[in-house]
């Protein structure tokens, strides 16, 4: 069910979960100081309770209040450019200002300023809210209305924002003793990072001493009941279907679902998680996905996600 502005925030202050448009994908809103709000995620998505959700705030100068004192001293360089935007930053916090629930009992939190206009909006009428992505558990994120209609039902409340444009989650950054590591790759590369940082942060998104770095590493993601085959090489005569490029000619009996034009990352990522819906819209069992793209920028994201989504099935 669409709703308009004014009755997201009134929702989200009587304790209600929704979904809100940001420029990554689809987030499913609570209030971060309403508990049973944010118990309501974690049922609504079948999330486990282990996997810790991401703050979002409308403005800088809401995160100081949360901070522990020995806060990384440049993130204040970080945020000043990559803020509002889809980079997601875990700080250590002052652990009595944020329900344990909320970020599973560690001592840090994510915090995030999405630049969509009515996240924002939303944001500074209902103050701090936490948005996991509004899929369930283990499903491909969702960039529509339509997508989370489809994994909740017709009458889950959506603020419509139409589709987003980045089309894959927000990067997720944390320091660890003095080094800024990617916990999870996403909408802005490492190279970007360096830019601001001078050094290359590295990708550390597996098991660290027995536990990743970000929890929601450990789960099934992504996937799409189809049985995904990557390929470099397209099979010939074959008429299966292909996640494939625009700009480029497949076997003849192939049925192409289109990803985008192979020298724009950025359209493969918007339409991405639509064409891995669509395969089970269509009921398809499986799929082949060209994987010829470079593995650097934007596609070493697209490349991850796919990989993801083509395991444990
Ligand atoms: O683009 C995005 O980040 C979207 C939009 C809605 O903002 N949100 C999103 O949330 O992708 P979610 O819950 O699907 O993924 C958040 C990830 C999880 O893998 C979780 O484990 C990790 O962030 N995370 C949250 N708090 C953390 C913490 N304190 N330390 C390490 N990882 C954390
Ligand atoms: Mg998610």
């Amino acid at each position: 069910m669409r709703i308009p502005l004014e009755n997201a925030t009134e929702l989200i202050r009587k304790g209600e979960v929704i979904a809100v448009p940001t420029e990554t994908v689809y987030g499913l809103a609570a209030a971060l100081n309403n508990p049973k709000a944010v118990e309501k995620i974690f049922s609504i998505k079948g999330r486990p309770s282990n996997n810790p959700l991401i703050i979002h705030l409308a403005q800088i100068s809401q995160l100081l209040p949360f901070l522990s004192i020995d806060y990384p001293k440049d993130l204040e360089l970080l945020a000043n450019r990559f803020w509002p935007g889809p980079l997601t930053i875990v700080l250590p916090i002052n652990e009595e200002t944020i329900p344990a629930k909320a970020r599973a009992n560690l001592a840090t939190a994510a915090f995030r300023i999405p630049n969509h206009p009515l996240a924002q909006d939303l944001l500074r009428l209902t103050g701090p809210l936490v948005m996991p992505s509004a899929n369930l558990s283990g499903k491909p994120s969702a960039t529509s209305p339509e997508h989370v209609e489809s994994d909740f039902g017709s009458d889950f409340p959506v603020l419509d924002g139409g589709p987003c444009k980045c089309g894959l989650e927000s990067t997720i950054l944390m320091n660890r003793a003095g080094k800024w590591f990617v916990i999870r790759m996403g909408a802005i590369s490492p190279e970007k990072i360096a830019q601001v940082l001078g050094y290359s942060p590295s990708i550390d998104s597996g098991n660290h001493e027995g536990a990743p770095l970000c929890p929601g590493q450990l789960y099934r993601h992504y996937a799409p009941k189809a049985k995904l085959s990557l390929v470099t090489r397209i099979p010939i005569n074959h008429d299966g279907n292909i996640l494939g490029f625009t700009d480029r000619i497949y076997p003849k009996g192939m049925k192409v679902i289109p990803l985008g034009v192979s020298s724009n990352p950025e359209e493969v990522a918007e339409n991405l998680y639509s064409a891995l819906r669509f395969l089970d819209f269509k009921g398809f069992n499986s799929a082949f996905v060209d994987m010829d793209f470079p593995n650097s920028g934007l596609w070493a994201t697209i490349a991850e996600r796919l990989k993801k989504a083509s395991q444990n099935q």
